[in-house]
């Protein structure tokens, strides 16, 4: 074997609620999906039905030699309105724990994938003061349910998300509140286009202060929780890099879209890298796609290297182990998503030969599912789902990536 790895280290998939459970209708995202003339492309609908098939679906992952899986609950299944909790719906949690456990999974869930409860989102959602205390509250009280059974845990996905979406591409997600179908789907929830803030819509610096002051309370609930569990922030971490005369563009890109939420992660237990792709910058702005470097269906150059960039990067600003908690690629050509993750992988060996602590790889996703406003059109899944009848058919990448876990290495 050329590229090892230690036995110890974790070997993932990664979901969120809203992109495979199916009928998410108390969340912000299913009243954007929903609103007249919405730029959505379609529905959540049923998604992958991962809600009722998450038995089948953590049983094939174990199958295949995966042993983590990291998934997020969903706040307004929890709390479909304010105050009101939904014991019924924890314990549906509960028994997805179980489940992994029983299959040797170690399960790693994430406590809010994008998604909020209608009733956040429409009062002010992640610019306002008070939803800091209210998604602790959250945290506490399914802490206190599933504690035990949680022995990793993400508290909020890529808060820089919105920021590096606009560094990248503009005003877009801006542009997109004052659009009709924004004030429709606010208006749907009792609420209206200026207080009707889902979290990838924020504006980004009250959104950074929302985001990160909910993360430090989210540490504290879910460190005095039930059983004992690491916490860690997971964030959108490009391989940022300089084309000509772009350094100070760079450096400033790193700053602001990088470094200000690593500093926000001190005392946690780890830091999550979620890498996708290089983003350069020249002197005047983003420089896009360079000729001639084959893209993904996404539009993003396929450039795996980004990720040992990513977890370098990482760790030297936070000291911190670190986990792949994404990597992926959208494509629908398998033979590329396994030299994909397999030029991936060399990087993150490489990271670990330098004595970097990089504690696990997790693949972005473990199906195929609801890409937010691109809907079902790019592929990222090791498993592939027939939109019709529900059935799963695992592509060669999954067998591929599984054999690598169970070898430590290929
Ligand atoms: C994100 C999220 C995922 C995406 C994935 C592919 O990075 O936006 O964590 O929800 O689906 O990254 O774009």
């Amino acid at each position: 074997m050329e590229i090892t790895f230690p036995p110890t280290f974790l070997w993932g998939t990664a979901t969120a609620a809203h992109q495979v459970e199916g009928g998410n209708v108390y969340n912000d995202t299913w009243a954007m999906e929903h609103a007249t003339g919405s730029a959505f492309v379609e529905s959540s609908g049923d998604a992958c039905d991962h809600y009722h098939r998450y038995r089948e679906d953590i049983a094939l992952l174990a199958d295949l030699g995966f042993t983590l899986y990291r998934f997020s609950l969903e706040w307004s299944r929890i709390e479909p309105e304010e105050g009101e909790f939904s014991l019924a719906q924890l314990d549906h949690y509960r028994r997805m724990l179980a489940t992994c456990h029983e299959h040797g999974i170690i399960p790693m869930v994430t406590f809010h994938h994008f998604t909020s409860p209608c009733w956040l989102a429409a009062s002010g959602g992640w610019e306002a003061q008070d939803t800091p205390e209210k998604f602790a509250r959250f945290c506490e009280r399914a802490m206190a349910h599933l504690g035990d059974l949680i022995p990793l845990a993400c508290t909020l996905n890529e808060v820089n998300g919105g920021p590096l979406i606009k560094a990248i591409a503009g005003e877009i997600m801006g542009s997109m509140r004052k659009a009709p179908w924004f004030e429709a789907a606010a208006r749907s929830v009792g609420s209206d286009a200026s207080r009707f803030v889902p979290m990838m819509f924020a504006d980004s610096e009250r959104g950074r202060e929302t985001t990160l002051a909910a993360h430090r309370r989210a540490v504290e609930a879910i460190k005095a929780g039930r059983g004992k569990c690491e916490v860690g922030l997971t964030l959108a971490m490009q391989d940022i890099q300089a084309g000509p005369g772009g350094e100070e563009m760079a450096a400033q890109m790193r700053r602001e879209l990088l470094d200000v939420y690593l500093e926000g992660t001190r005392g946690d237990d780890f830091i999550g890298v979620q890498t996708y792709s290089r983003q350069r910058f020249g002197p005047a702005g983003p420089l896009g796609p360079e000729e001639g470097v084959e893209r993904t269906q996404m539009d993003y150059e396929f450039w795996p290297e980004a990720l040992e960039a990513a977890i370098r990067y990482a760790s030297a600003m936070t000291g911190m182990p670190v986990i792949v908690t994404e990597n992926g690629i959208a494509t629908d050509d398998d033979t590329r998503r396994i030299a994909y993750i397999e030029r991936a992988l060399r990087g993150v060996a490489a990271c670990l030969r330098d004595g970097i602590d990089v504690r696990g790889y997790t693949y972005w996703s473990a199906l195929d599912n609801f890409e937010w406003l691109l809907g079902y059109r790019p592929t990222f899944g090791l498993i592939a789902v027939n939109r019709h009848t529900q059935e799963r058919t695992v592509k060669p990448s999954a067998r591929r990536l599984g054999s690598i876990a169970r070898a430590h290495g290929f």
